[in-house]
């Protein structure tokens, strides 16, 4: 794992944040060691409760590697596709905390930066995508902080997903922590479109031209109309995942 120490612009920008925080006056530079200092014990707490996150992306998905058995013994095909999971770097939260402006301490950051863990489920059909929030939403251990679906309502850009914060116990030796984790839930074809996206958004950053941002609106009309047959012709094929056959 990278440090941020090893990022000196990083770095000065997180000692000026801690120091004006704590309302230090930077012309009188009194006591840099202090704040040195207290930058070092705030990385080796991030550091363990980056621990504690991969624990949590462990335990959830377990759960939905349970659903996916589950469901594949007793039907011929599976709701899920793929499963991805993904943790923030230690940099890339310390940026986000700043872009933000969080308290820089594990508590804010932990409470203010919901997607440090991230899982993406990938499905063939929309209805899937909703049983799978549905099954793990429901489960007592499970706790859902927020909702957003941009499938009922997609973004602005053409953008479809479902996701949901949710909160997952993990018991260590002394006490029990809740890791909130960013869960996508999208359909091959939301997933395709997003991943298009992405790449045209990185790389012409905030300047997308007019014509490209129209055919990127476009595609994902065309990827929702896929989606709806697709799944139209599933009904006429197979029961729905909560149907016993
Ligand atoms: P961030 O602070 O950027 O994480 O966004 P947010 O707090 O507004 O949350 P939101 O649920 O809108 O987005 C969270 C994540 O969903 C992003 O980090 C992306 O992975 C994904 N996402 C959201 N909008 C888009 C989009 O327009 N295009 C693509 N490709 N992905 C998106
Ligand atoms: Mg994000």
């Amino acid at each position: 794992m990278t440090d941020v120490r090893d990022d000196a612009a990083l770095q000065d920008e997180l000692v000026r944040k801690l120091r004006s925080d704590a309302g230090i006056d930077a012309l009188r530079d009194n006591d840099p060691e202090a704040v040195m200092l207290q930058l070092r014990t705030l990385m080796q707490q991030i550091r363990r409760m980056f621990l504690v996150y991969e624990f949590g992306i462990k335990a959830l998905s377990t759960k939905i590697e349970i659903l996916r058995q589950e469901f594949e013994q007793g039907h011929d095909y599976s709701p899920i596709e793929h499963v991805r999971s993904r943790l923030k770097t230690p940099e890339g939260v310390m940026r986000k905390a700043l872009r933000r402006g969080s308290a820089l301490t594990v508590e804010a950051i932990r409470n203010e930066i919901t997607d440090i863990a991230g899982i993406r489920i990938t499905c063939s059909f929309v209805s899937d995508v909703y049983w799978i929030a549905e099954m793990l939403s429901k489960q007592s251990d499970v706790t859902v902080l927020e909702t957003k679906d941009y499938i009922a309502a997609p973004k602005a850009n053409g953008y479809r997903s479902l996701h949901l914060i949710v909160q997952v116990p993990v018991f260590l030796s002394q006490e029990t922590e809740h890791v909130t984790v960013e869960l996508q839930i999208r359909t091959i074809a939301m997933d395709f479109w997003a991943s298009m996206e992405h790449k045209l958004s990185y790389k012409y950053d905030t300047n997308l031209p007019a014509h490209l941002a129209e055919q990127i609106s476009t595609t994902s009309a065309i990827a929702a109309e896929l989606d709806d047959r697709m799944g139209k012709l599933r009904e006429e094929i197979r029961p729905r995942p909560n149907e016993v056959d």
